[in-house]
């Protein structure tokens, strides 16, 4: 639950003018006015959620990583008060491995590749918050795990677990590779996850007294049945197509078909317009519909 909204106008009259860091054609750097930022933060797992501006001076072509770093030395609220500085998750800094995906002026993007001359663009001030869908660890921090979970549950692997040598592996054409390709660029964001509606999030806090063995437990159950997501879905399909992959391509679809598996997807496609790679996640979608169709049919008459 949200608590307040603090901060709001101090004396500064330097207000952001809309489109303000966007163009850069009317004012010099020294002249711009400085970059507002809200966030909406949270102290611990499970606890209350409350707003907190920032302020920074203006720099061309920053991303939302280095407001949050500039942020996080001063950790100094707008309204002068000393403040924990913000919390968030990030990695690579290119796109690549998906640890900092939050929403963005509301909408579900990576940090790193948001750019605040664009975001400027949008309106005064530079919204952020953590993902909607997942448990908030700390501030802009979520946890994850359910994602990293599908993808146990659909087996989004090879199947070859030893150190033998096995020689080269099964030919694919350039064709496959091509077809396969986008599907391998998936970075695990979860971006198509918060688009989605019958994507809802599952929290399990901690009971007093309760072991981290015990918690980890009830956290896993809660995840069965649960919808799958996208990206899971997707790396099924990925990975039903490899010729080594393909070994247990029944089980994948196994998991598809049961409870949470793509008979929940209600096909809006939000998914696809959110990820930053551009998978064609509604193709996947589409493949992993036929294919679970086909090998339902397949297994009754197997009977
Ligand atoms: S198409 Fe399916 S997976 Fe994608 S947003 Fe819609 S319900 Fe979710
Ligand atoms: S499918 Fe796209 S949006 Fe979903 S986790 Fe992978 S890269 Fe992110
Ligand atoms: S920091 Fe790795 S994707 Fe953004």
């Amino acid at each position: 639950m949200i608590k307040a909204v603090d901060g709001t106008v101090t004396g500064n009259d330097h207000g952001h003018s809309a489109g303000g860091g966007g163009n850069g054609h009317a004012a010099s750097v020294a002249e711009r006015k400085p970059i507002r930022v809200r966030v909406l933060r949270q102290d611990v797992a499970g606890g209350e959620s409350y707003w907190e501006r920032f302020e920074i001076p203006y720099e061309p072509n920053l991303n939302v990583i280095s407001v949050l770093q500039k942020i996080a030395a001063r950790a100094t609220s707008l309204d002068g008060r000393a403040v924990a500085p913000v919390a968030w998750d990030c990695c690579c800094l290119e796109e690549v491995c998906g640890s900092c995906t939050m929403l963005v002026n509301g909408r579900t993007r990576m940090a790193c590749s948001s750019l605040v001359d664009k975001l400027l663009e949008e309106g005064d001030e530079i919204e952020l918050r953590p993902m909607s869908k997942f448990p908030v660890v700390r501030d802009l921090v979520v946890d994850r795990r359910r994602l990293f979970h599908s993808l146990e549950r659909v087996k989004a692997w090879v199947p070859v677990d030893d150190s033998y040598d096995h020689g080269p592996g099964p030919r694919i054409s350039p064709e496959e590779q091509q077809d396969a390709y986008p599907l391998a660029t998936c970075i695990s964001c979860g971006c198509c996850l918060e688009a989605c509606p019958q994507f809802t999030k599952v929290e399990t806090v901690q009971r007093a007294g309760e072991t981290a063995e015990s918690l980890e437990k009830r956290r896993k159950d809660s995840f069965e049945g649960q919808f799958v997501g996208a990206h899971a879905i997707s790396q099924a399909m990925l990975f039903n197509s490899h010729p080594t992959g393909r070994m247990i391509a029944d089980e994948r679809l196994e998991a598809l078909t049961s409870a949470g598996g793509i008979q929940m997807c209600g096909n809006a496609q939000n998914c696809v317009a959110v990820c930053p790679k551009h998978i064609p996640l509604t193709r996947s979608i589409a493949r992993a519909g036929r294919a679970a169709t086909v090998w339902a049919i397949k297994r009754l008459f197997d009977r």
